[in-house]
């Protein structure tokens, strides 16, 4: 029987040597015997696995000097969280657009949290358009954008450069799929079941030297310096 398609937006389709490969380790990774998932995860063998998806991310990316990249857990819902508790400062206000149910999601978790700008939305439409046009004022701690809405299939094609404040990107379910310039953005997330591979982790590539700015106290799994070190 031929494979079988899968054209939802996620869990993606991965390519058939991947899948061959990554069998082969689950049955004797590095002929060691062990399985993949049998071996520590700090091991050098499997520290070397993550260590070559990290380097594959920022060479496929151009990620450049001063970002780091990381491999997280608790979805990119649990990225809406994180970019509160690691760039909104205590007191503080993030501007957000709202483009689809994701970045509704966003807003809903920041606003748990602190004081939220929604520059503009495409909610009376349902969210049929990206908003342009707007501006964003002046003392935001960060500006978050949903760079592909999956629910309502729409893309911001031009990416915001804001000159007044830090730019966080859900890119969940547009990530990889074209060129990106990294050093735009303070951070980029996405879940890996979209676009990457299977549900399970999240991406993080974070510019290091804009984080421990917030004066809050933050869980230490949250704190994405903790992951850093
Ligand atoms: C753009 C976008 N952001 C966030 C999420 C939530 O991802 P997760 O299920 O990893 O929490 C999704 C999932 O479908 C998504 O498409």
């Amino acid at each position: 029987m031929s494979k079988v398609h899968n054209f939802s937006a996620g869990p993606s389709i991965l390519p058939q040597e991947v899948i061959k490969k990554a069998s082969e380790a689950i049955l004797n990774f590095n002929n060691l015997n062990l399985s993949l998932i049998e071996i520590s995860h700090r091991s050098k063998d499997f520290v070397a696995v993550m260590d070559n998806a990290v380097a594959l991310v920022k060479e496929l990316l151009e990620v450049p000097e001063g970002y780091s990249v990381l491999f997280l857990q608790g979805g990119a819902s649990t990225g809406f969280l994180t970019t509160v508790l690691n760039f909104m400062k205590e007191n503080g206000n993030a501007a957000y657009l709202n483009t689809g149910a994701w970045s509704r999601n966003a807003i809903k978790e920041a606003t748990a949290f602190g004081e939220v700008t929604v520059v503009a939305s495409s909610e009376d439409k349902n969210f049929n358009y990206i908003p342009k046009g707007y501006s964003i004022p002046d003392g935001m701690d960060y500006f978050h954008i949903t760079t592909n809405n999956t629910i309502f299939g729409t893309q911001i094609k031009n990416i915001p450069t804001p000159k007044n404040t830090l730019l966080i990107a859900d890119m969940s379910s547009d990530i990889f799929s074209r060129k990106i310039n990294v050093s735009d953005y303070a951070m980029i997330y996405a879940g890996a079941q979209k676009n990457m591979g299977p549900a399970g982790t999240t991406l993080y590539i974070i510019k290091d030297e804009l984080l421990g700015k917030t004066g809050r106290t933050i869980p230490t799994m949250l704190d994405l310096r903790t992951h850093i070190k």
